[in-house]
Formats: C-alpha cells, sequence, structure tokens
C-alpha cells in the first residue's frame, strides 16, 4: 500500500463507525418508555435491565444507578469502608476510581500496574497491605481483567474486598467468567463512550447478599428494602442512585448487540496486532490466555520510539486516524491536594508514590479507540500500515 511520505490526510470520519449505535429498536424502546407513563423510581425497565445484566454477567444481583462514580461510591460504602480506612487502587485510571475512594471518606493508596497492561500488579499490590487496608479495587483497564487469580489469593490472605472497577470491561473475560462476576462486587459505567451504554448510567454488581442490601438502601434514599411505609422506613443515609427508565430501555436493547460488537472490536484489534507486531518503537500487550473475552473499550500499546509521543500521535491524528495519549499518574492531580479531599477524608494527601510502570504508560501509552475497531477490515488493515511506516519514520 503507498502510504509512505504520505502527509494528507488519508482516513475520514466516515471511514470509522460512530458511537453509540443504534436503530429503531432504540427508538421503539424510548417511545415505550415514554408513554408507559413510570418514568422513574424503580421503574419496570430499571429493574428488567437489571435482572438482564445479572443474568449476562453471571452474578445474584444488579442494581441500576445513575453514573459509573456513584456506582463505585455505593460499593465502597455498601461494604462498610469509610473514613480511616484505606482502599488500594491503580493510579492508572479514570479520576473517578480515586475520587470514589475519597468521597466516601476512606485513602486511596496507589499500588504501581503492569507496564505492559495498565492493570494492577499484584507485587506491588501485596507491598500495599496494612492493617488499614479494606479493600482493593481492581480497574479492568482497556476492558482487559487484571490477573484476578493473583489478586483474590492477596485479597484473601489479608482478610480484605476485591472489588472490581469493571467500566471498561463490559463482556470480558477471566477463564470463561464475565468481568463484574469475578470479586466481592463491582461496579460498571454505561457513560456515553461505554461498550455498553445508555447515555449515562452504572451499576453495581455482586454475588453477596449484605453488599447488595446495603447498596439497594444507600442508593433508595436509605429506605428498607421491604415495607415500613415513606419516612418510618428509612433506615440509613442514603442518596437517589435510581435509573431512569429513558437509560433502561436504551440499554435493553444495547445489551443485545454487545457479545457480537464485542467480537467484531476482537477481530478488529487482531489486525492492528499481527501488522503491529514486531514493529520498532512499539509495544505491544502480550496475550494471557486466562482472557477468554475482551470487550474492545479500546486498544492499548505503547510508543517508546526516539521522537516523544506527542509527535507520533500528531503524525496519527494528522492521517485521520482515531488515537490518543493514555491516562496521566492520577497521584499527580490537584484534586488530592485540595481541601476537599481533605475535608472529606480528614487528612492531607502526602505520600510519595513509588510506581516506574504506571509513569512509564502516563509518557508513552497510545490508546487506539474501540468504536473504530468496528470499521471495515480494509480500512483496519489500512490503518496498520499507516501506523508502522509512521513508527519506522520516528523510532
Ligand atoms: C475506569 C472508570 N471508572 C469509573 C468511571 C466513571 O463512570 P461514569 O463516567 O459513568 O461516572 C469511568 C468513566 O469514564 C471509567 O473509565
Amino acid at each position: 500500500m503507498a502510504v509512505r511520505n504520505e502527509t494528507a490526510r488519508l482516513f475520514t470520519a466516515k471511514d470509522f463507525p460512530s458511537w453509540p449505535q443504534y436503530d429503531e429498536r432504540e427508538e421503539k424502546a424510548l417511545i415505550e418508555a415514554l408513554e408507559a407513563g413510570q418514568w422513574g423510581t424503580l421503574g419496570k425497565r430499571a429493574l428488567e435491565f437489571a435482572d438482564r445484566f445479572a443474568k449476562y454477567i453471571g452474578v445474584e444481583k444488579v442494581i441500576c444507578v445513575n453514573t459509573g462514580t456513584q456506582a463505585l461510591e455505593l460499593l465502597l460504602r455498601a461494604c462498610g469502608i469509610g473514613r480511616g480506612d484505606e482502599v488500594i487502587v491503580p493510579p492508572y485510571t479514570f479520576v473517578a476510581t480515586v475520587s470514589a475512594i475519597a468521597w466516601v471518606g476512606a485513602m486511596p493508596v496507589f499500588a504501581d500496574v503492569d507496564a505492559d497492561t495498565g492493570c494492577l500488579d499484584p507485587a506491588s499490590v501485596q507491598k500495599c497491605i496494612t492493617s488499614r487496608t479494606k479493600a482493593i479495587l481492581a480497574v479492568h483497564v482497556a476492558g482487559r481483567p487484571c490477573d484476578m487469580d493473583a489478586l483474590s489469593a492477596i485479597a484473601r490472605n489479608a482478610g480484605v474486598y476485591l472489588l472490581e472497577d469493571a467500566a471498561h470491561a463490559h463482556g470480558s473475560e477471566w477463564k470463561g467468567r464475565k468481568a463484574g462476576s469475578l470479586a466481592d462486587g463491582a461496579a460498571f459505567s454505561f457513560q456515553s463512550s461505554k461498550v455498553l451504554t445508555g447515555g449515562e448510567g452504572g451499576a453495581v454488581a455482586t454475588n453477596n447478599e449484605e453488599i447488595w442490601a446495603r447498596a439497594w438502601q444507600y442508593h433508595n434514599s436509605g429506605r428498607a428494602i421491604k415495607g415500613g411505609g415513606e419516612l418510618g422506613g428509612v433506615v440509613l443515609m442514603g442518596t437517589n442512585g435510581r435509573m431512569a427508565e429513558w437509560e433502561a430501555a436504551i440499554l435493553l436493547r444495547q445489551l443485545e448487540r454487545l457479545d457480537a460488537q464485542c467480537k467484531k472490536r476482537a477481530e478488529g484489534a487482531a489486525i492492528l496486532e499481527e501488522a503491529l507486531r514486531g514493529t520498532p518503537g512499539i509495544s505491544l500487550p502480550p496475550h494471557d490466555r486466562r482472557i477468554t473475552a475482551w470487550s474492545g473499550f479500546l486498544y492499548q500499546f505503547r510508543w517508546n520510539g526516539a521522537s516523544p509521543r506527542s509527535e507520533f500521535l500528531q503524525k496519527l491524528r494528522e492521517r485521520g486516524l482515531p488515537c490518543s495519549a493514555g491516562y496521566p499518574a492520577l497521584y499527580r492531580m490537584g484534586m488530592l491536594r485540595d481541601v476537599s479531599f481533605e475535608r472529606s477524608t480528614g487528612k492531607k494527601f502526602t505520600i510519595e508514590p513509588d510506581c516506574p510502570n504506571t509513569e512509564l504508560l502516563a509518557k508513552e501509552a497510545v490508546w487506539f479507540k474501540g468504536s473504530a475497531l468496528l470499521a471495515e477490515r480494509k480500512t483496519l488493515h489500512k490503518a496498520a500500515v499507516v501506523i508502522t511506516e509512521i513508527a519506522q519514520e520516528l523510532v
């Protein structure tokens, strides 16, 4: 393919499918929700989606909520986590994974990640365990499940909860079991960039009856699960996290598309991977046979050629490729030094984390947008050639 020395835009927005995707099925579902008359308050669709999603990921209980951020907060609260407690978390994630911990009053403790995957490094997690640790919060970055065997063993030995932030991992599997069913509890996001989306929305998933019961009460303004009358039945200090019927109506339809889309994104990533493997300056994530399905939320690799990543990315974007930088190292964020953090946790954030792999990823990670993996195969073959040629030019 003759693309060498080509500086013009080689791809247009039309080459890569827009996201989210919908058709008349979503339109019909929205009209039905509108005409049903009950637009919120534990409506039929939110309950039905909770049930269907629980079956899909293989857990006993799912609670639909407003956002992934709220799902994390509710999950942590439902585990009884608050002031004085520590939660081990990666610094290579979206800000909400960390802010949720501080929001419930606990202290985030940063363990390093694996440089090839961005997922929690079990050896680093082990070093962070103290008598104050109450949970390990694992993030399946880019939809790639963390090493749940190693993390489960650490959590079990330490007697702490293992929780999943599965915001990237709808449909991903670890040894045949779905992300969200691999620990004591999980939080999902259905925000609009996610592979399963209702525009906004989130869910708490668990097999633990006690966690479920507390999360349920917290999300329903503190009401008891059954009976008690309106105010007499308020048994704890909750919030209103209930999902609107619009979101659930869309999510029910989107769930029907999820498996086929995950498969197509995985096939798309395989095209990129085959062409990019061995390209100088590019480090690809390794294969792990324990990962039996992948959501395809985004495809992450590292650029470690001589030219800076910003130049590599600029050239990719000039050609029209939907690529961006990965996460920054979260412990640098102003949020941790702001008075809001101290008010919530009762402490200043003073720890200097030692996370060399996070630093590396913050400098080198490149993300290829997940929805772009749904493009036509010939487009992805061409994208792989263009990425390889830019790498050869800049290495
Ligand atoms: C890893 C991760 N956790 C949590 C969240 C928060 O989800 P939401 O945006 O629905 O609050 C996101 C959303 O981007 C995320 O990527």
